[in-house]
């Protein structure tokens, strides 16, 4: 059990900064999600907490001990990678039992752990396999297995689940967020999966070239991204944003939106927009779109449009559409459902 706080934490590689002052505290217990684009850093600072790469600048604490100089084997904590590197010639249960071993934990201890964390992972039957005889995601799961035998002060996790099939990969999500649920041990989860993160995290943490963008839960970065890149880089498809002032004919806000004189740029999310013949009511914004393509994804399809100026918007139409390529439909916005940025990306209230 333990609690984790970086304090501006910083990595050089050479003469390059990958983290540049990045402080964040994590509460015992919780599920912390580490989300950005790939290159951002997400992999160097979980790194860093586990050991495996040095601290240039800052300091880092798990437990309340300062753990810059400690080896990885010093820190009390069990990592899960995308490569989870079973030992080929041993059986499940060896593999389960070996880092313990090597740490000289008692028989009787090995076969408790064990036994707990094999019924947990319900991989209970595979235990005398070797891992050739089983599927990838029960080799997660017994690489999952490892780390929860060592029943450390925390776990790390390096996108664990990039290496399986999209339906086995829900799966899986299901059942770390039930089992770290369980456990309650500290957990730092690292993806570049934005749906992965939301459904998963306590709270998030959004990365960007080495530095935070917003740290919240899932609802409130979803509600109030704090910079456009947020705004994007949370929710499927991103949300449309648009240059305020606009050019003439092409949307128009009625006097319900009240727009801040610093607005550079106006967000609306793919959801949040609706065919105002479907919906008549008081609306903010409204905008005429020649569609350029319909996806139906199931329960509700995504139109692709154009606007007068050529700039493309996305809305979501409820179940299958009756709209075809090259209509020109209305579609408007509530006024709760704008989003508002400066000209330098952050976010008016
Ligand atoms: N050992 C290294 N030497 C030099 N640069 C590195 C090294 N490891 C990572 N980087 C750089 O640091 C940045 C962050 O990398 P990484 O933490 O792996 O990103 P992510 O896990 O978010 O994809 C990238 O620009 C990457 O090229
Ligand atoms: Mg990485």
């Amino acid at each position: 059990m333990a609690q984790i706080v970086l304090n501006d934490v910083r990595k050089m590689y050479g003469n390059v900064e990958a983290i540049k002052g990045v402080s964040l505290q994590i509460a015992d217990g919780e599920l912390v999600v580490l989300v950005g684009p790939s290159g951002c850093g997400k992999s160097t600072l979980l790194r860093m907490i586990a050991g495996l790469e040095s601290i240039s600048g800052g300091e880092i604490s798990i437990g309340n001990r300062v753990v810059n100089d400690l080896e990885p084997s010093e820190r009390d904590i069990a990592m899960v990678f995308q490569n989870y590197a079973l030992y080929p010639h041993m059986t499940v249960r060896q593999n389960l039992a070996y880092g313990l071993k090597n740490r000289n934990t008692p028989k009787d201890e090995i076969d408790r752990r064990i036994e707990q964390a094999a019924k947990a992972l319900e991989i209970e039957q595979f235990l005398e396999r070797k891992p050739r005889q089983l599927s990838g995601g029960q080799r997660q799961r017994v690489a999952m297995g490892r780390a929860i035998v060592r029943e450390p002060a925390a776990y790390l996790f390096d996108e664990p689940l990039s290496n399986l099939d999209a339906k086995l990969r829900v799966q899986m999500r299901v059942e770390i967020k039930r089992l770290q649920r369980s456990l309650a041990t500290t957990s730092v989860y690292v993806t570049h999966d934005q749906m992965e993160a939301m459904t998963l995290a306590d709270r998030l943490v959004v990365l960007n070239a080495g530095r935070i963008e917003q740290v919240g839960t899932p609802i409130e970065l979803y509600e109030r991204p704090a910079t456009t890149f947020v705004a994007t880089f949370i929710g499927s498809p991103s949300m449309n944003l648009l240059a305020i002032p606009t050019s003439s004919g092409n949307w128009s806000m009625t006097q319900t939106a009240a727009v801040p004189a610093a607005a550079a740029t106006l967000g609306i999310r793919p959801e949040d927009l609706h065919l105002i013949a479907d919906a008549p009511q008081a609306e903010a914004f409204t905008a005429s779109v020649k569609v350029a393509a319909v996806e139906l994804v199931g329960a509700e399809s995504y139109v692709h449009g154009i606007l007068a100026d050529g700039s493309a918007i996305v809305f979501r139409v409820a179940g299958r559409s009756r709209i075809e390529m090259d209509d020109v439909v209305q579609i408007g916005a509530k006024a709760a459902d704008l989003h508002f940025f400066n000209a330098s990306g952050a976010r008016i209230d």
